[in-house]
């Protein structure tokens, strides 16, 4: 459904289209196609007006007699976040929630703008609809291996007794994007790279490689654990504290592969007096027992030269140096867990240089997931609304994650806002602001080169 006009054969071709440029598999157009296409069915809808609900759940109930579908209903919403609670309102006024089966509500990132905004789309949808029929996507949740950092951690026994204080000198998760914000000017630059990226996809990561093991692999148990990590995290009280721990930068013109790159300012439905940060990195605490006193090091932008997610956790370096004396340093061990757009693990580890004597060099043991044959990974859309479908709720945010996330973020933005124009500069298509490698250097850390 969408306000414009469109016939059943223009949209059934839109789809035909997007499967030939989007899919895996390619349609073909035969008789196949032909019967699958009728599965789909457009409707043009005036989502503030309830009688358009009312054909529309006419029309909803001929299609599941056709099809022989007991009344099962999922609502994806992918809209302005203002317009959630109304269209939950029409869904039920116009009788589409009376049906014999299950009804589930998936809607779409940005959930709000604060925590004050996020309280009331939530109380307005779950007038509506209950928790557990909602099902908040954060398309990261959905990536294979954000997924397989449970796994990781949670079945192999050398390095969950590692996974600590003790052993992991610091954790760092990097998200880095070469786009601008291309045709999302109007939106990105009311929300900025904080909460595009970071109230959601990046703290969502870091809960999965804080948290404490779940008794039970069931979705509420694991939730738990996400979120007592959120609730874990040292708030900045101050401004002092978010100009300590926070960067936040904007990109000026650049360039990059022999490519003149625009100034964010300039961009497309940017306001060229903007503010708004297209990079920021912090560095987070999780204050309990496992991690107290272990930086969380995150970072993600537009306009930085490579597109990947990687998360690296260094573990401390040896007591001593058997080989080379206290001189030298050997280099810590390291796990990389590349999330996109390659898939896999690699560990660095020391070992002989072969053909010397003491020499020692750093080598990667390295599990490249996506450069298998034969293992395709599924799309984290693709993944995520199977799992609504069957009703599969681990790899969705609840609300408490959410508020706990944004009472985080709120901070940080609420002390940005009393000097807006206090952001660093960047030259796309480079790493960021200096000052993002300084915060690290100030607790002996550096940001470990992307792979
Ligand atoms: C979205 C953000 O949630 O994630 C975008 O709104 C960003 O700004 C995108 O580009 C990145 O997702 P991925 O899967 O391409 O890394």
């Amino acid at each position: 459904m969408a306000r414009r006009p469109r016939s059943q054969e223009e949209f059934r071709e839109d789809l035909f289209q997007s499967i030939q440029e989007f899919c895996r598999y390619k349609a073909e157009d035969n008789e196949e196609w032909k019967s699958f296409a009728q599965h789909f069915e457009y409707k043009s809808l005036d989502i503030n007006n309830v009688e358009g609900f009312h054909e529309l759940h006419d029309q909803t109930v001929q299609l599941e007699e056709k099809f022989h579908i007991p009344g099962n209903r999922l609502f994806y919403l992918a809209l302005a976040p203002e317009l959630f609670g109304s269209v939950s309102y029409n869904l039920q006024k116009g009788g589409m929630l009376d049906s014999a089966g299950w009804n589930r509500l998936v809607i779409e990132k940005p959930f709000g703008y604060d925590l004050e905004s996020a309280k009331t789309l939530n109380e307005q949808i779950r007038e509506v609809f209950k928790e557990e029929e909602i099902y908040r996507i954060d398309h990261y949740l959905g990536k294979e291996m954000v997924q397989n950092i449970e796994v990781i951690r949670f079945a192999n026994a050398f390095f969950e007794p590692l996974w600590n204080n003790k052993h992991i000198s610091n954790i760092q998760i990097t998200l880095s994007e070469t786009v601008g914000v291309e045709e999302r000017g109007g939106y990105y630059d009311h929300a900025g790279a904080l909460r595009d990226m970071g109230q959601n996809h990046m703290l969502q990561m870091l809960t999965m490689i804080a948290m404490e093991p779940p008794s039970r692999l069931l979705p509420e148990d694991i939730r738990d654990e996400k979120v007592k990590v959120l609730r874990s995290l040292r708030p900045y009280a101050t401004s002092e504290e978010v100009e300590k721990n926070v960067v936040r930068g904007q990109y000026v013109k650049g360039n990059a592969r022999g490519r003149e790159l625009p100034a964010y300012r300039e961009e497309d439905k940017v306001n060229p007096e903007s503010n708004t940060e297209t990079y920021f990195a912090a560095r987070l605490f999780v204050d309990n027992f496992r991690w107290a006193g272990v930086p969380f090091y995150i970072r993600t932008g537009k306009r930085l030269p490579v597109k990947t997610t990687e998360i690296v956790v260094e573990f401390q370096g040896m007591p001593n140096n058997v080989y080379l004396g206290q001189k030298h340093k050997l280099e810590p061990n390291l796990l990389v867990i590349r999330v996109n757009p390659m898939e896999g693990i690699y560990v660095k580890i020391n070992a002989k240089k072969p053909g010397s004597e003491s020499e020692i060099e750093p080598l990667a043991m390295d599990f490249c997931q996506s450069c298998m044959v034969g293992i395709n990974s599924p799309e984290a859309y693709e993944r995520l609304l199977h799992d609504a479908a069957r009703g599969e709720s681990t790899y969705f945010t609840r609300w408490d994650e959410v508020a706990s996330a944004w009472s985080f973020v709120d901070k940080i933005a609420e002390a940005w806002a009393q000097n807006p124009a206090d952001h660093a500069e960047y030259p796309a298509g480079s790493w960021g602001p200096k000052k993002a490698d300084e915060m690290l250097a100030a607790g002996g850390h550096h940001w470990w080169p992307v792979s």
